[in-house]
């Protein structure tokens, strides 16, 4: 699993450049699932069939990562830019980045008036070595990721875009064990690796009209509580997987809630229970779609969450796998 996920956390894929994680998941899940496709917005969608007795279940895990987009290069060469996504400019400065072409930036801050304020991104710019304009491999429009290597310290994993490559590691993860342990699955298994996410859960808004989920589970990241002077949250990092119960975008739906609860408790699983002021994931998208579905999800507590460095811990990967396997073995008669 760990050579999966370091593979995927590395490679480049901001939103609507989902292009080089989808390749890299459907050579993993492609042998292993009945059908897979692409739609139009880069959604990978792989169909695992039931025996015709179950309910058809959307898993949903996105694919993209947060980014910053050029807006502007000027006469020396250097690039003014947006974010794509939840990025924050005073996490930016002195970090690298890198563009789809492989060119790398360095991300810094210019004078200020108030230099003791967090600065804004119109003080920030990328560096890329050009000597001007003309000398510039990049141009208005392009997409830049954080640039950073996995880093494996006992059980914490760091890396950028955590968010969410590791729930698709995840959902790769539960099909290989449905497969490996000849699992004979009642549920109709919809694994959608979703695209641009960050910018607003579209590609599960296509995905889920399309494939009419009875029940819908997104398997994302969340925050943690255990930091110095982090605001207040229940979650730990190490505490097992969390149940979401509410986020800024969803309601669970109190007896997937319940559901999930019961079977890691059966199965001897550490779980928490997720309660978050703000951000959404793939799950309202399904909950609300059509005429609605029974959704919830399960999220990988995560330090650092649309940073550079987005730590995880293996233990609690590793049970989110078992709870989403033994959610999926049994009965889902909600
Ligand atoms: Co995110
Ligand atoms: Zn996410």
């Amino acid at each position: 699993m760990i050579k999966t996920i370091s593979k995927l956390v590395e490679v480049y894929g901001p939103s609507g450049h989902e292009d080089r994680v989808r390749n890299l998941i459907r050579g993993e899940i492609e042998h292993l699932a009945d059908s897979v496709r692409v739609d139009a917005l880069g959604n990978l969608i792989a169909i695992v069939n039931g025996d015709g007795t179950g309910r058809r279940v959307m898993l949903a895990a996105h694919m993209d990562e947060i980014g910053l987009i050029v807006t502007h290069v000027d006469e020396k060469g250097f690039l003014r830019f947006g974010r794509v996504g939840g990025v924050r400019a005073e996490l930016c400065v002195g970090n690298r980045v890198r563009f789809e072409s492989g060119t790398m930036g360095v991300i810094w801050v210019e004078k200020r008036d108030s230099p003791n304020t967090n600065p804004e991104f119109d003080h920030l710019y990328i560096d890329v070595g050009a000597k001007n304009r003309a000398d510039c491999p990049i141009r208005v429009g392009d997409m830049a990721v954080f640039d950073r290597t996995f880093v494996v310290q006992g059980d914490r994993w760091t890396a950028k875009a955590m968010d969410d490559r590791i729930g698709c590691a995840v959902l790769i993860e539960v099909l290989r064990t449905i497969r490996r342990e000849r699992i004979s699955l009642a549920h109709t298994l919809q694994m959608v690796f979703s695209a641009q996410e960050e910018v607003g859960v579209r590609g599960a808004t296509t995905a889920a009209y399309a494939l009419e989920p009875e029940i819908g589970i997104a398997v994302d990241v969340t925050l943690t509580g255990d930091m110095p002077k982090a605001p207040t949250m229940a979650v730990d990092l190490g505490g097992g997987p969390a149940i979401k119960v509410k986020d800024a975008g969803l309601l669970a739906h109190p007896g997937l809630v319940q559901l999930m609860a019961d079977r890691a408790k059966e199965a001897g699983i550490p779980c928490q229970y997720e309660v978050m002021p703000f951000g959404g994931t793939d799950a309202q998208a399904m909950q609300l779609t059509r005429s609605g579905s029974i959704a919830g999800a399960i999220s990988i507590p995560c330090r650092y969450v649309h940073s550079a460095s987005e730590m995880v811990d293996a233990q609690d990967v590793r049970s989110a796998v078992s709870l989403l396997t033994q959610c999926l073995k049994g009965p889902l008669a909600l």
